[in-house]
């Protein structure tokens, strides 16, 4: 089943908790939570504090997405705060880094997941299969929101779905970055079964209705 997962990065900061709300009413599956540290992209947003807040606004599962230099330093406070599943960079630290970051959030009863730039090739998530739920491919440089999607980026999905099928079935994947009503049907069909999308959604006015649309033009 296709999962809509609105980023917050396009939302109204101010009113974070009614915009939020908002999207679950209008049928968002779970949150993405975009956490950047301004040294692994260029770009600073929110983290722990904005985390615990929203975890006491609201009951929809927080999917964390990290983009932050050695997440090992901070897994364990974001899931204090509240996240439900965890995404660390395969760029952000050593293997063995990376590793612990996810067993410790594991310890922790949450969720993980290994995130993937666009230059990184489908082969890096090989160490992390089998001990991860969720592969993110994203789909734009990460940093902003907004951007259009790399097309580019469909034989990498495709090739993460093959390698998932292959030794870890029922791995969720996940893309990020330029999906919308247009670019759900050609990520889906590549393997994806989680659309992140920022300005798709809360970019617009009738967020039910960009939600349906992305989820109507999914394939699966
Ligand atoms: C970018 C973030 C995305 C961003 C997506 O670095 O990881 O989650 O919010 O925004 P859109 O959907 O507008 O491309
Ligand atoms: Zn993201």
């Amino acid at each position: 089943m296709i999962k809509v997962a609105p980023s917050i990065l396009s939302a109204d900061f101010a009113v974070l908790g009614a915009e939020t709300e908002d999207v679950r009413r209008a049928g968002a599956d779970l949150l993405h939570v975009d956490v950047m540290d301004g040294m692994f992209v260029p770009n600073i947003s929110l983290g722990v504090p904005v985390i615990k807040s929203l975890r006491k606004a609201t009951e929809m599962f927080l999917d964390v997405h990290l983009m932050i230099e050695q997440p090992v330093r901070y897994v364990e406070e974001f899931c204090k705060a509240g996240a439900d599943l965890v995404n660390v960079h395969v760029e952000s630290d050593s293997e063995e880094n990376l590793l612990r970051a996810i067993g410790l959030a594991k310890a922790q009863g949450k969720k993980t997941g290994v995130t993937l730039k666009p230059k990184t090739p489908a082969e890096a998530v090989k160490p992390y299969l089998g001990l991860v739920d969720l592969i993110l491919i994203m789909t734009v440089e990460p940093g902003f929101g907004g951007q259009s999607f790399m097309h580019d980026m469909l034989p990498k999905i495709r090739a993460v779905k093959a390698l998932v099928d292959a030794c870890a079935p029922g791995t969720d994947i996940e893309v990020d970055g330029g999906i919308d009503a247009s670019t759900a049907p050609l990520v889906t069909a590549a393997g994806a079964n989680v659309l992140v999308a920022g300005s798709a959604v809360f970019g617009k006015a009738d967020r039910a209705a960009a939600i349906r649309a992305i989820r109507e033009n999914a394939v699966g």
